[in-house]
């Protein structure tokens, strides 16, 4: 029978004991749930609820217990429901009534919620090195590669020619901003329930926020029912995975067209990359695929919790339970798909010939041609009529801008002349777009020394700062 079994006469069947168990789950948990109970113990000692001798068996029972958890010695019973009642169960039975005591002033409620603020700080504090880790490899993958051509696409067709460095600093800086989602994942976390007891406090002399220092919590949750009830965070983390997820997916779907025959941009290394079982000369992207799909899982883990949390009236319900398996799948997923992409970016060869080759064609050079008429005083719009004409001819031709004679130029305005050639050559189309953020080399190189500093302000607080277990 339970631990709470003394108002029953029967119990559970073993279906509804096994359905209703949240063990194969928050078994993950068990460090946090120790690390709370001897916070609570102790704060118990010292408000004079138990003795210190207590306390002291106790805190000895946990560090045995958790020992044991390490080396695989210890018997997990799903009959024992959750991971808080297995801890407490053995450790009753190992310590006596001192064990017995240890659930004075406290509910589940208030131990389960602790245990996920202390998990759902070390899976974003996780999450947090790994982002630092791709950004790192990003960014020594943008200095490798200065002085790269590519066209830039809008609507997936040629646009207008584009630095390698800046296009892998646009993903850097999605990256860089998902870090800044998972601290503030981190902080919503970093608020202690503990002490709020079922929903309404306790009649016990309890100290908060002893137990909010001894735990490293930043403060106390000022409220019982919203302490007990309350799984914004695991939200905030979810939807700092979702978002990071969908910047992976779309680098994904960049990799995986890239490494097409049709692009030819990049291959990956055999690491990265699988064949087929029956056509011998595929070498398919399947890693960059899986990312791009487990993108779906982690948004649908966000969507399932938001939904359970939908309507949920105060203070705790049962359905709460369902809020970790998909915080910890989403966390674990996201951390795999940042260290795969690592991996990838880090070995993939950039096929730098193939890349100027394409920026050389499909008219990229026409909003500067634009450009070129409009600052010799031609309006604009005209220009732009102007040189879709060009456009127009060099498709009848099946040539490129760069193939036209002056006289084709001329025959359109009389404002051509002979330095158009300076209009169309890729070097100085994108020298000249050197506005702050542009492709220019100048603006590219200013931009790298910003996400520089963005990475080192990152990683320096992250590694200075020593997050409480
Ligand atoms: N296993 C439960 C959970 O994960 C712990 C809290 C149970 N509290 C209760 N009153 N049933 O949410």
């Amino acid at each position: 029978m339970a631990l709470w079994s003394g108002r029953f006469e029967q119990g559970v069947s073993q279906f509804t004991q096994e359905f209703g168990a949240s063990l194969p789950v928050d078994k993950a948990m068990y460090k946090q749930d120790i690390a709370g109970s001897m916070a609570h113990a102790r704060m118990l000692a010292k408000q004079g609820v138990i003795s210190d001798d207590d306390a002291q068996a106790i805190v000895d029972g946990l560090e045995q217990i958790e020992r044991d958890i390490d080396e695989g010695d210890f018997t997990f019973d799903i009959n024992d429901e959750d991971i808080h009642m297995s801890i407490e169960k053995v450790l009753t039975e190992r310590i006596g009534d001192a064990g017995a005591r240890l659930h004075t002033g406290r509910s589940r409620n208030d131990q389960v919620i602790t245990d996920t603020r202390l998990y759902a700080k070390e899976l974003a504090r996780e999450l947090m090195e790994a982002n630092l880790k791709l950004r790192k490899t990003l960014l020594a993958v943008a200095a490798q590669n200065e002085g790269v051509y590519l066209p830039g696409y809008t609507h997936l067709q040629h646009a207008q020619p584009v630095l390698l460095t800046h296009h892998f600093l646009a993903y850097y800086w999605m990256f860089t901003r998902d870090f800044g989602r998972l601290r503030q994942a981190y902080d919503a976390a970093n608020m202690n329930p503990l002490g709020s007891a079922a929903l309404a406090g306790t009649t016990y002399p309890l100290d908060r926020f002893a137990t909010t220092d001894m735990l490293g919590f930043s403060g106390t949750i000022p409220n019982s029912l919203d302490a007990v009830s309350d799984r914004d965070f695991l939200l905030d983390l979810d939807y700092a995975a979702s978002v990071s997820m969908i910047h992976l997916s779309r680098l994904s779907e960049e990799i995986i067209l890239w490494s097409t025959s049709e692009f030819g941009f990049i291959t990956l290394s055999d690491a990265y990359s699988t064949g087929s079982s029956i056509m011998p000369q595929k070498k398919n992207p399947d890693f960059a695929e899986l990312i791009r799909g487990k993108s779906g899982r982690v948004v649908g883990d966000l969507v399932a919790l938001l939904v359970t949390m939908k309507s949920l009236p105060l203070a705790y319900n049962k359905d709460l339970q369902e809020d970790k398996e998909g915080v910890i799948d989403a966390a674990r997923t996201l951390f795999d798909c940042l260290t795969c992409m690592e991996g990838m970016i880090a070995t993939m060869k950039v096929n730098k010939e193939a890349m100027v080759e394409q920026a050389r064609k499909g008219y990229l050079a026409a909003t500067d041609v634009a450009d070129y008429l409009a600052k010799k005083g031609m309006p604009f719009r005209k220009a732009h009529e102007v040189v879709g004409h060009l456009v127009l001819l060099c498709d009848k031709r099946g040539c490129d801008l760069d193939d036209l004679s002056l006289e084709d130029f001329k025959a359109e305005s009389d404002l051509f002349e002979a330095d158009i050639t300076e209009a169309l050559d890729l070097e100085s189309i994108v020298a000249a777009r050197n506005t702050f953020g542009g492709t220019g080399n100048d603006a590219v190189h200013q931009q790298m020394q910003l996400a520089e500093d963005a990475y080192t302000n990152d990683n320096d607080w992250f590694f200075e700062w020593e997050p409480p277990r």
